[in-house]
């Protein structure tokens, strides 16, 4: 994967995982950020829904995005000299506030210093600044901040923790010629140095642009620890009470940033937002041209709407000063479907649903739902299942004259009648106003999460206050005539429970169906004196998915307690299998997951039961499979093709517990 965006990637895949497995409003893993609850400070945040990020600094120059420094293994004394060079004559901060303004972005957040360390703002702090360093001698943020002020868009501050210029961090491989910065690390006794001068940049950002967001990046570094992030907040509080502060901070921090994915259940119960890049890149990349449609644009809007969250749009001005053209007329397209449907976006909360709509999305405010429908419905009749209560009124948000359209029921659903012709290709909304809250039915969910059993297994079907549950066991839907529901059910075949939710005997909610699959465990093997441990082959070539490692010839051959990545690894163009037994304690069914970047898989016997493979940065797949207690062989294919690498094995199952574990090194084995 090209960055290092390891740590990121990591914590919004544990995220990813506590939606998964997690009812809703359960908030572990984010006790560090600001709850609902604490909503005052946030509201206008949580209104906005959408907001311009800028990274503008001087790799704007060399034009190859913002991690040029690190990624160009550029020594500083070099890199410097791009400062020499920034002369942006043609920016103008009401031009940019402008374009923001006009796509329907209700606030902005500049890069005020990245990790290149360049300062874009007055500081005395250093001379390594916009003003004292470069020929242009001009201070963009102070202009964007009364900007901004002008035409009534919300001004943030981003600022890099990491800083590959100072005095105070060591680069990771400082090699003159070629050094690679990241992940930095305090030199030995400067952190105490390092903060004092964040401290002072901080209140320096406070004092003379007054943000109302500083979002905070870099805090991976080497050193920096939850206890610094508290500090820095608590700091930032007391200079400025109602200052919102992202959670890159870590220990402390007001809102998630998921980056360049929206987290498919959103963030229930607290404030979110996914950054995210217009094409591939963050700063101007001259060679970058892969430019997101409007279309996806506008649709990841309403997307992050419907789960509750902002969308922090990224623009990467170059080094004269100017948004590229290409993103200007992206951010204007969407605009111009704002100005028609903002209602349906700005104030809204997460849709209702907790399954997503076929065919769009739904966001909320009192007494409203508004319906972004992706796939217009060839037959004139958009089906909406589980609303129980009866709109009021019906009709096209972006028509002037808001004709009323006709809605009937049909079961649980109700049926609209929209114009055969669809008013917007993008997205059309569809509002339905109700005379209060609306009741809606979401579909019963049926337990455990776990649908494979060996002999017999107990399924569940969530209930809903003032409904009965009916359900069958033979794919069809159930009727008001099917069993009800009153208990768990035992099952010792495979079959899929299908349920709904029932009320004066019509349904109300769409129905939900689970399929349980019977398994055979694979017999343990005998083996007989192990030694703890697993062999490992270390191979070097490129690949783009783990290679056949049957005809290769290995560079090294050792043993590892278990799956880490060796301590003795290329920075990239390697691959490795290892080869062991895993010991389990009880006879059942196991979940096996690889995280990795890039490719991974992972065999029980000769079944491949993980499948993570290609290029990718840190991601998560799993697999079930049912065995004996005992040793199973156990194979694990890894490759790393460029940029950051990583590897991480877990189960969960009987015996192990229902969440999953890194396998210990007390269960993993080899034989020679
Ligand atoms: C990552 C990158 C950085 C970018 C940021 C935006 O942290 O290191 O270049 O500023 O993401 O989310």
């Amino acid at each position: 994967m090209k960055h290092s965006y390891l740590i990121k990637v990591i914590g919004v895949m544990a995220f990813a995982a506590v939606c998964l497995l997690q009812p809703v409003g359960v908030t572990r893993s984010f006790a560090q950020t600001t709850t609902h609850q604490d909503s005052v400070r946030m509201r206008w945040w949580a209104h906005a829904r959408f907001g311009m990020f800028i990274h503008w600094g001087i790799y704007s120059v060399p034009a190859h995005a913002e991690w040029y420094m690190n990624n160009g293994h550029v020594p500083r004394a070099v890199y410097e000299k791009y400062a020499k060079e920034f002369d942006p004559t043609k920016f103008n901060a009401d031009t940019w506030v402008k374009i923001a303004k006009n796509a329907g972005m209700k606030y902005l957040v500049i890069t005020s210093k990245h990790h290149d360390g360049f300062c874009m703002f007055n500081t005395k702090a250093t001379n390594y600044n916009v003003v004292k360093d470069t020929p242009w001698h001009k201070d963009p943020l102070k202009a964007l901040s009364a900007a901004c002020r002008k035409y009534g868009v919300h001004f943030g501050t981003y600022y890099s923790i990491m800083d590959w210029h100072s005095p105070y961090q060591g680069a990771s491989d400082p090699n003159p010629e070629h050094p690679t910065y990241n992940p930095t690390h305090f030199k030995p006794g400067k952190k105490g140095a390092y903060i004092k001068y964040m401290k002072t940049q901080l209140r320096e950002l406070i004092t003379q642009y007054h943000p109302q967001i500083m979002w905070f990046d870099g805090g991976w570094m080497e050193g920096w620890t939850p206890k610094d992030g508290k500090d820095i907040y608590n700091y930032l509080h007391k200079l400025d009470p109602s200052l919102i502060i992202n959670n890159r901070l870590t220990g402390a921090g007001d809102y998630e940033t998921p980056e360049q994915q929206i987290p498919p259940n959103g963030i229930p119960g607290h404030y979110w937002e996914t950054c995210m890049t217009i094409n591939d890149d963050w700063g101007y990349n001259a060679a970058d041209s892969n430019f997101k449609s409007s279309e996806t644009l506008i649709r990841n809007l309403i997307d992050i709407a419907s789960k509750g969250g902002n969308y922090l749009l990224n623009v990467g001005p170059t080094a004269m000063g100017v948004i590229p053209k290409p993103e200007v007329d992206r951010l204007d397209t969407m605009g111009t479907w704002l100005k028609a449907n903002g209602e349906a976006i700005y104030g809204t909360t997460a849709s209702p649903f907790t399954t997503q709509l076929p065919w769009g999305r739904c966001t909320q405010k009192p007494g409203t739902l508004f319906f972004e429908v992706f796939d217009w419905p060839k037959d004139g009749k958009l089906v909406i299942h589980g609303v129980h209560s009866k709109p009021e009124r019906a009709f096209i948000l972006s028509d002037k004259e808001r004709t009323t359209l006709k809605v009937s029921r049909r079961g649980d659903a109700l049926v609209v009648n929209v114009p055969d012709r669809e008013p917007d290709k993008i997205c059309t909304v569809v509002a339905l106003e109700f005379a209060g809250k609306p009741v809606v039915y979401n579909p019963p969910v049926v337990g455990p999460m776990m649908k494979s059993f060996l002999s017999s297994t107990v399924f569940t079907i969530s209930p809903a206050p003032g409904t009965e549950i009916r359900y069958t066991l033979d794919g069809q839907t159930p009727t008001v005539g099917s069993p009800l529901y009153s208990h768990p059910v035992t099952i010792t075949d495979p079959m899929t429970v299908t349920a709904c939710y029932f009320r004066d005997g019509q349904a109300v909610s769409g129905t939900s169906s689970a399929t349980f699959t019977k398994l055979e465990a694979k017999p343990a093997v005998s083996l007989n004196g192990p030694s703890s441990g697993v062999e490992y082959k270390y191979f070097t070539g490129e690949w783009t998915s783990v290679p056949d490692f049957t005809n290769l010839k290995p560079v090294r051959e050792s043993v590892m307690p278990d799956f880490a990545l060796p301590k003795k690894r290329a920075l990239q163009y390697y691959a490795i299998e290892y080869m062991g037994y895993v010991y389990v304690p009880v006879t059942g069914v196991y979940t096996f997951y690889t995280s990795s970047d890039d490719g991974s898989n992972l065999y029980i016997g000769n079944d491949l039961v993980v499948n993570n493979d290609g290029l990718h940065g840190m991601t998560e797949e799993h697999g079930i499979i049912a065995l004996e207690k005992g040793f199973h062989r156990i194979r694990v294919g890894y490759f790393q093709s460029q940029g950051s690498d990583g590897l991480e094995v877990k189960y969960e199952g009987p015996g192990v517990g229902n969440k999953p574990i890194p396998i210990p090194d007390t269960v993993i084995y080899f034989k020679r």
